[in-house]
């Protein structure tokens, strides 16, 4: 507690990069992440049903796509759905935490001297956390509790429930039986980085996409067209996975 952790988004040794990345990485590899693309599906799901719920209303498409990437970022990380979408709201204000966050490394990565004066002061959070009428704003705090929550409940549940899950976490455990032991701060780190690398920039992207579609009044209608002649010809069911795309060519 109360010591700085480095992950991978903070070391700047190549070597301790190299250590703190070689545990995950095969996690990366791209037939892990398609054995994940159900838990993507679920949530398409979810957010199409949600939008077509909301027919006739306005809806911010920004936030619902931001609770989207959440939800399956969560899907693949614990193999639980935060539930952003079906309560509609910033689950434990973890959206929010993150904003602060990226407030403040926006702002230092501009002034990093102003660093060691400010969060990366241990002895004045540790002052400020003991006076009794101040509230030191701790973001990363919810999501790290969450993470911690989410392995306790999977140790405590009995094996057999666990079956044959690809989650991060189900498969860190599994390569522990394997013979590669990871201490609980590491799975911590590595997890909760997920939260923190992949809600975000999906949510961006996704942002992005439909953004400059709409602008786009060519890619809109090319894209439409490709839409449809695939539908008529029966090439999709109602949700596409990214695997179909890729057996059908479309990729
Ligand atoms: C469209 C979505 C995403 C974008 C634009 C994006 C972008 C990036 C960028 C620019 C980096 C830094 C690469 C570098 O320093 O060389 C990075 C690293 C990383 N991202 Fe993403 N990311 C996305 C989605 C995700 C997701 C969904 C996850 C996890 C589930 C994730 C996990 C990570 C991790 C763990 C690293 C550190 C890798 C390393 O240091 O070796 N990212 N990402």
């Amino acid at each position: 507690m109360n010591k700085i952790m480095p992950s991978m988004f903070t070391v700047r040794d190549p070597i301790q990069h190299q250590a703190l990345r070689r545990p995950v990485a095969q996690k990366f590899s791209m037939s892990s992440i398609k054995a994940l693309e159900p838990f993507a599906d679920e949530c398409t799901k979810i957010l199409v049903d949600s939008l077509k719920d909301l027919e006739g209303e306005s809806v911010d498409l920004g936030v619902w796509l931001q609770w989207y990437a959440f939800d399956v970022i969560g899907a693949i990380t614990f193999q639980r759905r935060f539930g952003f979408m079906e309560t509609r709201q910033d689950f434990k204000g973890m959206i929010a935490d993150i904003e602060m966050v990226l407030q403040y490394a926006g702002t230092i990565g501009q002034v990093p001297a102003l660093h060691p004066w400010l969060v990366g002061n241990l002895w004045l959070s540790k002052f400020l956390a003991a006076q009794p009428f101040v509230k030191v704003p701790d973001p990363l705090r919810t999501i790290v509790q969450f993470t911690q929550q989410c392995i306790d409940d999977y140790d405590s549940e009995p094996v057999e429930m666990h079956g044959d899950r690809p989650d991060f976490l189900a498969w860190l455990r599994n390569e522990e039986k394997r013979g590669k032991p990871m201490l609980n701060r590491d799975m911590i780190n590595h997890l909760s980085n997920n939260l923190l690398a992949g809600s975000d920039t999906t949510a961006i992207s996704l942002r992005a996409i439909v953004y400059y579609v709409v602008q786009n009044p060519t890619v809109y209608r090319k894209l439409q067209n490709e839409i449809d002649e695939a539908d008529q010809a029966g090439k999709f069911s109602e949700y596409v996975t990214y695997a179909e795309c890729l057996e059908l060519g479309y990729l």
